[in-house]
């Protein structure tokens, strides 16, 4: 059983991270969202580390993303290699022109789609409650404004490019509560605030990104375009951040205690971040666990997964089409 599988592995990376990425980036350009803290600052501190020529910290605030940017050059003593951009992952019209500008670098080879949010509050964002937008629409939206960029910078290099989103092994928590399945319109069913169960929208919204990005990789799978982009999701395990913030009080002190005795540090975190954004061919369209391909839930592998999979596809590209018409030119 896939999902056995899973809980081994997951104790397993929550006792033995990964070892510190070793391999350069030497000349690349990179952007990680949601960098001015928790993994995402510390991937990026060792993407500028390891010789990336270009590390952008996209952040939604720019006076924490300076802060990380003095934090990061500090530590490596790089001088002018990271720089914070805005990204309010909560504002389409903030990933079209972040992406507008990110067209103009000339070349991008690594994209972390990192930023994330643990709502228990219902809130909307762009019309759709806030964790979907940002852990997944504006994501998945920016994957698809940058994939030009990527593919022209991948022919150039003779090397693919890589896109990876931050999941999580709590998608594994979500399909059976996720009885909004069954619905003709999933996304607009779970913009009901009298029917959402905030405790669980996290985990769903980390199963629904999953799903949607394992079929963008097969989407540019079938692509007859030049440029190979490695697409991925990776699961860094329990990891001692502030991404419960806006979770409940009670939820707060269970997770303080687990913190104690098995949560990984930020810098171990961030070392999965790098490890998925190497290039390796192997992992496109994988699910990445600990730094290393592993398999999602028995459900996500399931005919069912997959038939989801696919509805939530459509339902989020035509939704984006909607938003920027012809972005889904851009496969
Ligand atoms: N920590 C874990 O145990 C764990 C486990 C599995 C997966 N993850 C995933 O790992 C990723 C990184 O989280 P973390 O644990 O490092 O937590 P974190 O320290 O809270 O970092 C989250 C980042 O996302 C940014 N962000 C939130 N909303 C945003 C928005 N609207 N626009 C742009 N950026 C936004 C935050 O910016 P602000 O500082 O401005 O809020 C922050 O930089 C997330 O996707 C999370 O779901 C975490």
């Amino acid at each position: 059983m896939a999902n056995s599988r899973l809980v081994r592995e997951y104790f397993r990376g929550q006792f033995h991270p990964p070892v510190v990425p070793t391999k350069k980036f030497t000349g690349q350009t990179i952007i990680v969202t949601g960098s001015n803290v928790g993994m995402g600052l510390e991937g990026a501190r060792h993407f500028v580390r390891l010789d990336a020529a270009k590390v952008i910290l996209a952040v939604r605030s720019k006076e924490k993303g300076e802060a990380a940017v003095k934090d990061i050059t500090q530590s490596t003593k790089r001088e002018g290699i990271a720089e914070a951009w805005e990204l309010d992952l909560a504002s389409y019209a903030s990933v079209e022109a972040f992406a507008q500008r990110a067209l103009a670098l000339p070349r991008l080879d690594v994209v972390v789609a990192n930023a994330g949010i643990f709502m228990y509050d219902f809130e909307l964002a762009e019309g759709n409650e806030s964790s979907i937008t940002i852990n997944v629409i504006s994501h998945m939206m920016l994957a698809l404004l940058l994939l030009p960029k990527l593919r022209e910078t991948a022919v150039a290099t003779g090397k693919p490019s890589t896109f990876t989103f931050t999941g999580s092994f709590t998608h594994w928590w979500a399909d059976k509560p996720f009885v909004e399945k069954k619905n003709d319109n999933i996304l607009a069913s779970l913009n009901n605030k009298e029917t959402a169960r905030m405790s669980e929208r996290y985990y769903l919204s980390k199963l629904i990104q999953l799903l949607v990005s394992r079929e963008l990789a097969e989407e540019l799978t079938k692509s007859p375009k030049p440029g190979k982009v490695i697409v991925s999701v990776l699961n860094p395990g329990f990891v001692a951040t502030q991404i419960m913030r806006r979770s409940s009080k009670a939820f707060k002190i269970y997770l303080a205690v687990l913190r104690k005795v098995m949560a990984l540090t930020p810098e171990e975190g961030g070392r999965m971040l790098v490890l998925a954004s190497e290039g390796d061919e192997e992992m496109h369209g994988k699910y990445l666990n600990s730094g290393k391909i592993s398999e999602p839930s028995d459900w996500v592998m399931s005919a069912e997964g997959k038939q989801i999979q696919e509805k939530l596809w459509g339902e989020v590209t035509a939704l984006l089409e909607s938003i920027h018409p012809g972005i889904m030119q851009n496969l």
